[in-house]
């Protein structure tokens, strides 16, 4: 078979390709295995009871079940919807929004692959330009997204010690003024692997060297504001006319929907439909379908204050403290939860790499995903990278706590080889 450049891109063998089949492989082969690798939502019966109601009345309308399987939704995605989720925003935010600011997709993923190779890679007059992540680690699935090689350039970030074997990572603005050539500066806010949530000054920071460099500031919403609210700290959701808000219906729940939103300028938001047009033709109706009461009532935010998020600030508690517990005296330090649905662990000076220790936890039944892969675009030396793993804590609390232990136990014998 011959392959396009392209699909020798895609269609070859990449990171994050290599990394699903292992992980995939690696249950079909153990059933049994405490999976805390994946981006699956925890179950939550409550959110699941508002879903399931709304697909019932649905189905039980012949009209309304004849608009969710048998017509295509506009490439832009259905203008109701996008009424009802722009007045949300309006009143929540007073941004001033119109139906012509939002599209929807399928899967805020796939609107990455449009927004990304949009803004970078080979510009009309042959200049290079790349997204820029000004905080690395970022979001694995970023990673192979580019049409074209050395697509991402990603600033180190600063690390503060916070005491008590946390940390947090900031943005280092005195290197990210170094960066060159850049398309969009992006940042999933609160962020996949580390659940740090930048701060407003971080984000208005962003904000006005975005505007500067007359590129966009691409925020990626998936866990965050103003939905689902996976977020246990202050902040503010931000937009404005320079900015592209990406949010998602995956992690309220719903991962099959397939639904993503983007939100943004209408010229920016009409270039992206066209682009979504030739390549998804149309958008799945069923993510607005379950969700647009929510967004005209208001409900949403009473489903993430009251239940989505303090669900998971629960959970995120609760893993510290486990492992805390196991890993004693032990190098590590966690990166401070401050949203999200993982925590990201840091061993410092541990004498195998983070890939090794995955290796070796595969093995025991537990799966995480090695911390290396999140540092898309950065490509300087740096012990750190190989010193981190991505632990999930949305699933089973028992899985998550049995987990644990092993990780630790690993880790613990790893250290003893020093
Ligand atoms: C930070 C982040 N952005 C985007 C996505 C993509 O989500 P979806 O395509 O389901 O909307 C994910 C999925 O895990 C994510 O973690």
């Amino acid at each position: 078979m011959k392959l396009s450049a392209f699909g020798e891109k895609f269609a070859g063998n990449s990171g994050i390709v290599e990394l699903m089949d292992d992980l995939g492989s690696a249950l079909r082969d153990n059933p049994d295995m405490i999976f805390m690798g994946g981006g699956n939502p925890g179950r939550l019966p409550v959110v699941e009871a508002v879903f399931r109601q709304r697909l019932e009345a649905i189905l039980a309308d012949p009209a309304q079940r004849h608009s969710l399987f048998g017509v295509y939704q506009s490439p832009q995605g259905d203008r109701d919807f996008r009424n009802q989720l722009a007045g949300f925003l309006n009143r929540q935010f007073g941004w001033g929004l119109g139906a012509e600011n939002i599209a929807v997709s399928n899967g805020s993923q796939s609107a990455f692959f449009i927004l990304y190779n949009m803004f970078a890679g080979l510009m009309p007059d042959e200049e290079p330009r790349t997204i820029h992540l000004p905080l690395a680690p970022e979001y694995i699935g970023y990673g192979d997204i580019g049409l074209s090689a050395d697509f991402f350039t990603a600033t180190r970030p600063s690390i503060e010690l916070l005491g008590d074997h946390l940390f947090k990572y900031h943005v280092d603005f005195s290197h990210l003024a170094d960066a060159k050539n850049i398309g969009a500066l992006c940042v999933s806010r609160p962020t996949n692997p580390t659940g740090n949530v930048l701060t407003d000054e971080e984000m208005s920071h962003l904000d006005a060297i975005a505007r500067a460099r007359h590129i966009p500031l691409i925020v990626d919403g998936a866990y965050g504001l103003p939905f689902p609210n996976i977020v246990f700290t202050e902040a503010t959701p931000h937009w404005n006319d320079n900015t592209i808000l990406t949010l998602s219906l995956s992690k309220l729940g719903l991962p099959g929907a397939r639904t993503g939103i983007v939100v943004a300028r209408e010229d920016i938001i009409r270039a992206f439909t066209n682009a979504n047009t030739i390549v998804n033709l149309a958008c799945g109706n069923m993510g607005p379908a379950l969700a647009r009461a929510l967004f005209d009532s208001g409900e949403i935010l009473s489903l993430g204050r009251d239940h989505i998020e303090p669900w998971y600030r629960e959970r995120s508690q609760l893993a510290v403290r486990w492992f805390r517990e196991q890993l004693g005296d032990l190098p590590y330090h966690i990166h401070r939860p401050e949203g999200a649905i993982f925590l990201w662990l840091w061993f410092e000076g541990m004498p195998i790499t983070s890939q090794e220790l995955y290796q070796r936890l595969k093995q025991r039944g537990v799966l995480v995903v090695p911390g290396h892969n999140f540092f898309v675009g950065l490509n300087e030396e740096w012990p750190h990278r190989n010193e981190c793993i991505r632990v999930s804590y949305a699933s089973d609390a028992d899985a998550v706590k049995r987990g644990v232990a092993i990780i630790a136990e690993e880790v613990a014998k790893a250290y003893a080889a020093l």
